[in-house]
């Protein structure tokens, strides 16, 4: 334990802000290279611990058995982003191989008692800046070296969402006559998903309220709307207050991260880009608050790592010929994964049998065909992690139904170059 603030905010409740603590012991649950941060907290005092990731951990007095010591030492690691997930080698797939969607992955350990089990349930609260109604709890087990997470049934509860809640029901009501509630495909008006990034967000505003007052006053956007739009007028909405409107921005925002719509699958840029309203400036979010303001919340009882997640819809999937990597030459250390460019999904690649070159999606390795949603872009990420740590990163593939082999050869070094480049994925 290097550093260690605490902040009394009452005589019984105690804010900790941990600092990071590289540990170095290992059992199936203690995973290579994970980040853990320590705390020490009294053992009889109701305590809410701050990951640096802004996890809050809501621990009771007596959680832990307090008969060694009055303080204990805990242990805290996550997993919230891509790059999270590749460093500590946690992995977004279920014990059956389907592709989980993760909102976030932590483990909490007594390192003073090591005990499995915990006294007392352990409230979690994990900040997102997406919302996904569908999250339900799952639980590690090991497979061949791998975590794979078991589905406990048990669903996660969504803390902040009023705007949200508001802004979908208000869509429901005045929008999905003409936009289709998807946000994928046209109907009578436009697609909507992603809006919000194409559009400036007082622009939205007063379109939405009114456009005719717009189309009037002459505004080039919402003239070439118009003319591409077969001349229909859009219903004002002179009812609906600032906030409201904003709300069901939210709501699309939302949503479209929800559904996982590329930035580049609605069409913003092909209508109407002649008018100069597409700028990168012009990407000011209507949502200023809302970013990270969402809440996933569930309980621990144990100290097995917990994800937060949920089954990707197989609806849209095809059967697509597996991904094979074959690399130019043998590595030492090789570590490969594929993760989705829009979604929190990384699934790793494992060698197959036959030849310890040749990589297949780890629960594919004996399968003619496996699921995938088609239209989905994947970065595929390999490294050595011997001496020199060679990496190459594969940006943007979208696999074909037939034919995905793939030929990798690592051409890049440093591991904190490595580490950098992963952060952007
Ligand atoms: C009666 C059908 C109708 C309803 C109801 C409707 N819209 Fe529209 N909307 C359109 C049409 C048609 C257009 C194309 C532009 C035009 O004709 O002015 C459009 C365009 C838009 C655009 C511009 C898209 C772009 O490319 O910039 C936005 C944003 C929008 N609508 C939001 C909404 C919202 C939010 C609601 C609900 C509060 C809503 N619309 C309700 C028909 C409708």
């Amino acid at each position: 334990m290097k550093n260690l603030y605490a902040i009394y905010i009452s005589i019984s409740l105690l804010i900790l802000i941990g600092c990071q603590d590289n540990d170095s012991g290992r059992t199936p649950f203690i995973l290579a290279g994970s980040e853990y941060q320590s705390f020490e907290v009294i053992c009889d005092r109701d305590t809410v611990l701050i990951s640096k990731e802004g996890i809050r951990v809501k621990i009771e007095a007596n959680t832990f058995d307090c008969t060694k010591s009055r303080m204990i030492q805990l242990s805290f690691a996550a997993a919230l982003t891509k790059a999270d997930m590749i460093r500590n080698k946690l992995y977004t797939i279920d014990d059956k191989g389907n592709f989980l969607e993760s909102g976030g992955m932590f483990q909490l350990q007594d390192k003073t008692n090591n005990t499995e089990t915990f006294k007392k349930l352990i409230e979690i609260e994990i900040p997102t800046n997406t919302a996904n109604s569908m999250m339900s709890k799952y639980i590690a087990q090991e497979e061949n070296g791998v975590l794979v997470w078991k589905n406990t049934e048990s669903a996660i509860e969504l803390a902040n969402t009023q705007n949200l809640q508001n802004g979908k029901a208000l869509f429901m009501q005045y929008c999905t006559s003409c936009h289709n509630p998807t946000l994928r495909y046209d109907m009578t008006g436009p697609a909507l998903g992603n809006v919000h990034l194409f559009r400036d967000s007082t622009w939205l505003l007063e379109f939405t309220r009114n456009s005719v007052d717009l189309i009037e006053a002459g505004d080039t956007l919402a003239l070439c709307l118009l003319s591409a739009w077969s001349h229909a007028h859009m219903t004002s909405f002179e009812q609906l207050s600032d906030q409201e409107i904003k709300n069901i921005y939210e709501f699309i925002a939302n949503e479209s991260r929800v559904q996982g719509i590329a930035e580049e699958e609605v069409k913003y840029l092909t209508t109407c880009d002649n008018v100069g309203q597409i700028r990168s400036e012009l990407r000011n979010p209507i949502l200023t608050n809302s970013t990270n303001s969402y809440q996933y919340i569930t309980i621990l009882s144990d100290r097995n790592w917990v994800n937060i997640d949920h089954l990707l819809f197989t609806e849209d999937a095809n059967q697509i010929d597996p991904i094979v990597l074959k690399l130019d030459k043998p590595y030492e250390q090789m570590n490969i994964v594929m993760v989705f460019e829009d979604r929190n999904i990384v699934i790793p690649f494992v060698p197959t049998a036959e030849n310890q070159e040749v990589y297949k999606l780890f629960y594919s390795e004996s399968k003619s065909k496996i699921n995938f949603p088609l239209g989905e872009k994947v970065d595929i990420v390999a490294y050595n992690a011997g001496a020199d740590f060679e990496y190459t990163i594969l940006k943007d593939y979208q696999p074909n139904k037939t034919d995905n082999n793939l030929t990798l050869s690592l051409n890049k070094k440093g591991k904190t170059k490595f580490l950098k480049a992963i952060e952007g994925l």
